[in-house]
């Protein structure tokens, strides 16, 4: 969908419909819904005193206009209460007015936010009003026979600003929402994509194109390097599978002087079977979505590629696939890391932190000022912290402060778990330096400190996105299935960088 910025009044707009944002307690009318009112016979303080609409989020009613104006329709948006606005609420109704309207068969709509009405920077705010549209209108369709005539699409919004002092900061703003929502779209692509379709290899295809966006380098190490390099827990883990893995890594400004570099991290699982400790059938479709930290690492570096950043971020993606088979790693197996750290595999279904481990051990070459991985790591975060909340772990103070102050801002909302000393305990190995799982208690945090032994040498954050990056049912602006979750806070994270620094 294409968002057109436009000067002009709503009294001038032909349109199928124009859609306005209230406050459910700001009583008076902004200057433009005003203006309308009047033309309208008062139709609008009409049905707002006689409570006919109150303008609760996501709240929404659509009057006809009987040719007073020159658009057929106009709708109301409830934003809930001023005094409780945050610019999550602004994508919400966004992508409430955007799926609205595309739910009503029409094609294109115009929209009109009067600047009175925002109490937020107008850049932040339009940033997440189209990042809310664009997200609300994804839809993974791409394995359904629907003709062409039958599929339903918004085209086009208009955003009518009623003077040009605001079009320039508009217009970026809604460039960076698309750039983000462009992003986050892709990663959700992959998420939804069956793993019969994204084997290792075919991530390492579309890593590869990524490659050949601005700034970004990508480079795939296969299975012979992988065993060249010794890296022991990518290779255990894809060896019942009969897909090889392969080893992605982007690099965006490699070239950049004086600027800090940062790492991301993604666990690139492409099914999660469990292996010799297989999991039970229910639900273990969803286990397609085990490279939902590899898919945001991409998605995030797409992003930042587009706004332009100046640092140098690199991405690191072990990607393979977790089988059951004859030739599967077994419980009580010993793997060699990259690091030349051993591990006891006693359960062959936490094998996101073997992969992680190699990778993590491999951040270190770029001597980074910050390493942040994403791994839908355990079931034990989803119960802690539910599917609202990222959970966060890591070594470093300074750093967790920036990636929680990201979380808030993108929305991507990230909740600090402790990695306390006492938790180490818990993953001792009688025959190995460590084992692979630390007892039925407080799984997220020994699979943290798991990684912990293989992050030593830099300020590193943990982002377990297990419950996070899979959606049980719609809501405003996301749909049953992936996501996305992770691409908004690390571009979030990146764009402030030097400010904190
Ligand atoms: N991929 C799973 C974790 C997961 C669970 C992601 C639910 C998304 C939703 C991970 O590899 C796993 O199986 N973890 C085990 C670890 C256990 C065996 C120590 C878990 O959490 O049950
Ligand atoms: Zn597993
Ligand atoms: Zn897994």
């Amino acid at each position: 969908m294409d968002i057109n910025i436009k000067i002009g009044t709503v009294e001038k707009e032909p349109a199928e419909v124009v859609v306005f944002y209230l406050y459910e307690d700001v009583k008076t009318l902004s200057e433009s819904l005003g203006r309308c009112n009047k033309v309208l016979d008062n139709i609008v303080s009409e049905i707002i005193k006689e409570k006919g609409f109150v303008a609760k989020l996501n709240k929404t009613i659509i009057l006809p206009t009987y040719g007073k104006i020159p658009a057929r329709r106009i709708m109301l948006v409830g934003l809930g209460k001023k005094k409780d606005a945050t610019l999550d609420k602004i994508r919400q109704a966004a992508g409430t007015a955007a799926c609205t309207i595309r739910d009503m068969g029409i094609s294109e709509g115009a929209s009109v936010m009067d600047p009175i009405d925002i109490p937020f920077p107008i850049s932040e705010w339009y940033q997440a009003y189209s990042e809310g549209a664009l997200l609300a209108l994804y839809r993974y369709q791409k394995y359904k026979t629907i003709p062409p005539e039958e599929r339903q699409e918004l085209r086009a919004l208009t955003l009518l600003l009623s003077g040009k002092e605001d079009l320039r900061p508009v217009q970026e703003a809604v460039k960076h929402g698309q750039i983000i929502a462009d992003a986050v779209c892709f990663t959700r692509d992959l998420i939804n994509t069956p793993s019969q379709d994204k084997a290792p290899g075919v991530l390492a295809d579309t890593a590869k194109k990524l490659g050949g966006e601005a700034g970004i380098q990508c480079k795939i190490l296969s299975l012979p390097e992988l065993k060249k390099l010794g890296m022991g827990g990518v290779l255990g883990v894809a060896q019942g599978s009969a897909q090889p893995p392969k080893f992605i890594i982007l690099e965006y400004n490699a070239h950049a002087k004086n600027q800090d570099t940062v790492v991301f991290v993604g666990k690139g699982i492409t099914f999660d079977s469990g292996g010799i400790c297989l999991k039970q059938a229910k639900d273990m479709d969803i286990m397609k979505s085990d490279m939902a930290g590899g898919a945001a690492v991409m998605g995030a570096m797409k992003a930042i590629s587009g706004m332009k950043f100046p640092q140098h971020v690199v991405g690191l993606i072990p990607c393979a696939e977790n089988m059951p088979s004859g030739s599967a790693i077994k419980p009580g197996d010993i793997i060699r890391f990259y690091s030349g750290k051993t591990a006891e595999v006693a359960n062959t279904d936490a094998e996101g932190r073997l992969i992680l481990a190699d990778a993590l051990a491999y951040a270190e070459k770029y001597k980074p000022s910050a390493v942040i991985d994403l791994a839908t790591l355990t079931g034990s975060c989803v119960v802690a912290l539910g599917t609202v909340v990222t959970g966060m772990l890591g070594n470093n103070e300074e750093l967790k402060k920036r990636v929680k102050i990201a979380g808030e801002k993108s929305w991507e909302r990230v909740w600090e778990l402790p990695l306390w000393e006492e938790y180490q305990e818990q993953i001792k190995s009688d025959i190995a330096d460590i084992k692979n799982v630390g007892g039925p208690y407080a799984g997220a945090i020994t699979a943290a400190c798991f990684l912990s032994k293989f992050t030593e040498k830099y300020p590193w954050v943990h982002l377990d996105i297990a419950g996070t990056s899979w959606c049980e049912k719609n809501s405003a602006y996301t749909q049953k299935g992936a996501s996305g979750i992770g691409v908004r806070l690390l571009v979030e994270l990146i764009r402030n960088w030097n400010r904190f620094s």
